[in-house]
């Protein structure tokens, strides 16, 4: 099939899959392509399970489609699963949707609603993070720090006050800086006592940043005084684990890295790894209650916790408790990282490799020392991740506006040794790109 209109936005030519298999692209041209990025980060335990195919099989048969408040063999299971197996115990509250975007919208939604129940309509303005992305839902592009992906939208959407996400690669007092935490607080700190608490209904933001930055993770003592603070001052926090939630990061949430207790908590993508749209929002009793109390409604979208995706997530989640894949992303994740530091971390253009799971991030600049970026008409990091494809493995694309050439790798947990060979291989034809470049 040629010239067909697909993308939507004509010049654009997608990569064509034949068929996928395990962690492995079967591309139409014949050869066979790594899914070191798990598509969007989503392909946790990879592809072709049949075990999943079968539970969503045996769903719709067993019924197709009921409006979402009520409860079926297969929503009780995933609400068993996620109940008994992953959400902390004070996240008892589940609201689930199609996802990511979906679940951060209504997030917000549940923020606002939760203060208007107890008599602070007033108090609903949005914290958001400067790099960040949250979704492409009108409300969820707006609140997220990624002007990549606003063009042309700025005019439109609403504007929120922002504060610094933690970089400690570029904190603006040096690389690594021993008071970088300080700095990033005081960004909260600053904002809060010019927008003012009590018009504040909350701060949404990821544990360690997603894509936006390509798993820049935080310093040491920032969640913690972040969580003090927003406390203090009656403002909830919003943790948005769509990327990083269900094991990417090598435990069940981010959350767990930094020892964070949101008050709502929005997941996706790992939930049910690619066989199903489906995500989720979680929520305390209180935040719950206080709504239900107040008569006040959470409206469902139509194919809201679908029993074919209840059973395709809960399914999943079995199998990646089945096969102890958290900690394989935990200890896999830690030996790919090392693997890729030794052989690439004094690299002339590697900034830094990051991360924490299977969940990495190699920010790649035309000068080390300086960490001077490539210009963005040098469109670094579409030429990199082609060069890796061509060399057998597809890395995502990580970075937004100022902030670019970050390739991410967010693989199956499944992979082993192999895989690892094809990724170390990959980056290395990636990274003679900007090695060839001339400065
Ligand atoms: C952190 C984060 N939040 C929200 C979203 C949006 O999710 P979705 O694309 O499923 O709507 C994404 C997607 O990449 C994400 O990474």
């Amino acid at each position: 099939m040629t010239n067909v209109p697909w993308p939507l936005l004509p010049g654009r030519t997608p990569a064509s899959v034949a068929s996928a298999e395990g962690a492995y692209f079967n591309m139409k041209d014949g050869r066979r392509v790594l899914d070191a990025a798990g598509g969007a980060v989503v392909a946790s335990i990879g592809h072709g399970r049949k075990e999943v195919a079968d539970a969503i099989h045996a769903a719709v048969m067993n019924a197709t489609y009921l409006i979402p408040p009520w409860l079926t063999p297969e929503r009780e299971a995933l609400v068993d699963e996620l109940t008994g197996h992953w959400l902390p115990d004070y996240l008892t509250r589940i609201h689930l949707c199609s996802g990511g975007s979906e679940s951060n919208e209504s997030a917000l939604k549940i923020a606002i609603q939760y203060h208007a129940s107890r008599g602070e309509p007033d108090r609903n303005i949005i914290l958001a993070r400067d790099l960040s992305y949250h979704g492409t839902t009108i409300s969820t592009a707006a609140v997220s720090g990624h002007p990549g992906r606003k063009r042309g939208l700025e005019t439109f959407l609403q504007d929120f006050p922002r504060i610094a996400t933690p970089y400690p690669l570029r904190c603006p007092l040096g690389p690594y800086h021993p008071d970088t935490a300080d700095y990033y607080v005081q960004s909260l700190i600053d904002t809060i006592e010019r927008v003012g608490a009590n018009n504040i209904a909350a701060l949404i933001a990821e544990p360690l940043n997603g894509s936006s930055g390509g798993a820049i993770t935080p310093p040491e003592n920032y969640w913690n005084r972040v969580q003090k603070i927003l406390k203090d001052n009656g403002i909830l926090l919003v943790i948005d684990e769509v990327m990083t939630g269900f094991g990417r990061c090598g435990e069940k949430f981010g959350i767990d890295l930094y020892d964070i207790r949101p008050d709502i908590l929005a997941a996706g993508k790992g939930l049910a790894a690619g066989y199903a749209p489906i995500g989720g929002v979680y929520t305390t009793d209180e935040v719950a209650r206080s709504i239900a109390d107040a008569g006040l409604e959470v409206m469902f979208h139509t194919y809201a916790a679908l029993p074919q995706s209840c059973a395709a997530a809960a399914t999943v989640l079995g199998i990646v408790r089945r096969e102890s894949l958290v900690h394989r992303s935990k200890t896999l994740g830690a030996a790919l990282k090392e693997r890729l530091q030794s052989r690439f971390g004094q690299h002339p253009n590697v900034a830094e490799i990051r991360g924490e799971g299977m969940f990495i991030g190699i920010e790649v600049v035309r000068d080390r020392e300086t960490l001077e970026r490539f210009a963005t008409e040098d469109t670094m990091t579409s030429k990199m991740i082609a060069a890796g494809m061509k060399a057998g493995a597809f890395f995502y694309p990580g970075g937004t506006g100022e902030v670019r050439d970050i390739l991410c790798i967010g693989a199956p947990f499944t992979i082993g040794e192999p895989e690892m060979d094809i990724i170390e291989t990959a980056l290395a034809a990636a990274l003679a790109v900007p090695a060839g470049t001339k400065t």
